[in-house]
């Protein structure tokens, strides 16, 4: 990429993960991610608790990206850190540690976008996986956003829909919630659609215009579903579970899958890049391969572990601003609503 010898250290706490990772010339030397488990027992991630395991977090997690790279503070370059989208408690831990760092090693900061990074993580230097060429239309969605984007080059982004309130994560989780399964409930939903009848039951898809998104209507029509099956037969989960799981899943693929036809259509661009944790759904898996035959688009999947929240995707954006000289001045403020 350079001969220059470039060292990022980047940081993420946008959400309930703790996160640092360093990159050598747009390649991952490592990527610690620090999962907090204290959320699973209020099914849902709270924000006064994910802040204070993220202060407890974030120097064991950043002492630990360093060894695992096996370098030194004093070789970074400049330290990258996550300035929103995100819970505030949360993004003022990683700001306030990024900058006192950066201030410290008298190197430059850099503020990250953290959905512009969940797209430029396709851009790690790794063999596994191809990069999208530009122009393409990446597509985020995970437990806090559901975005499609025409992404044209590697800053010049255009959000072309997002989701007007639940994200297709919260999708699973609150389904899954309803169903008694535990939080995150989406793999679980996964595991159990594998082995149900997807066309078991029919959910009625929600009706938005254009490219945006809606799920909270699904998750109500499944709270009554699941309420008059249970009145007319209490063991009506027990004995149904993998058919509902199957025809949830059904469902929300086929919100995706319509929008992203409409995108392409609308667009005429047919490479498409997926991001955020529910991209490990198996069923979306598949329906994006099927659609490289019936629709002829192209898809584009980083590795796992650069697809959830993390620091690598971070130290991606950090390297492309580096390389810019793109730096943010010691005043930068995270910002929960950070728009792309
Ligand atoms: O990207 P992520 O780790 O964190 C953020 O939300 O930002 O995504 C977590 C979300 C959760 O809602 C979880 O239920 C969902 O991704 N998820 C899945 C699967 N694996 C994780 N949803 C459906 N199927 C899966 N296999
Ligand atoms: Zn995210």
């Amino acid at each position: 990429m350079t001969s220059q010898n470039i060292y990022i250290l980047a940081i993420e706490s946008s959400c309930d993960d703790t996160a640092a990772s360093v990159m050598h010339n747009g390649k991952i030397l490592s990527n610690i991610v620090a999962n907090q488990k204290i959320h699973e027992a209020y099914g849902g991630v709270v924000p006064e608790l994910a802040s204070r395991a993220h202060q407890q977090n974030i120097v064991p997690v950043v002492d630990q990206a360093l060894k695992k790279a096996g370098i030194n503070k004093d070789q970074l370059s400049a330290i990258a850190f996550t300035r929103g989208p995100g819970l505030m408690g949360s993004l003022l831990v990683g700001t306030s540690f990024a900058k006192s760092l950066a201030y410290g090693l008298n190197i430059p900061l850099i503020d990250v976008n953290h959905m512009q990074a969940h797209i430029l993580a396709h851009f790690i230097d790794e063999a596994d996986f191809e990069k999208p060429p530009f122009p393409f239309l990446a597509m985020t969605i995970s437990g806090g956003h559901t975005q499609i984007v025409k992404v044209n080059s590697y800053f010049d982004m255009e959000v072309i829909g997002e989701t007007i309130d639940d994200a297709v994560g919260e999708a699973f989780d609150k389904s899954g919630k309803i169903l008694g399964l535990g939080y995150p409930a989406g793999p679980e939903i996964d595991r159990r659609a594998k082995l149900g009848n997807p066309k078991a039951y029919a959910f009625t898809k929600p009706k938005v215009d254009g490219l945006n998104f809606s799920f909270s209507g699904l998750k109500t029509a499944i709270l009554y579903f699941v309420q008059k099956q249970v009145k007319a037969n209490p063991n009506f989960i027990e004995e149904h579970l993998n058919d509902v799981c199957a025809s949830i899943q059904y469902t929300i693929i086929g919100i995706l899958i319509d929008k992203l036809k409409l995108a392409t259509k609308q667009t005429g661009i047919k490479h498409i890049a997926i991001g955020g944790g529910v991209s490990a759904n198996s069923g979306i898996r598949q329906a994006l391969k099927d659609g490289e035959h019936k629709f002829g688009w192209t898809t584009y999947v980083p590795k796992f572990e650069y697809t959830t929240d993390n620091a690598a995707m971070i130290a991606i954006v950090g390297h492309l601003k580096y390389l810019e000289g793109n730096y943010a001045d010691q005043s930068v403020m995270a910002s929960a609503r950070l728009k792309i």
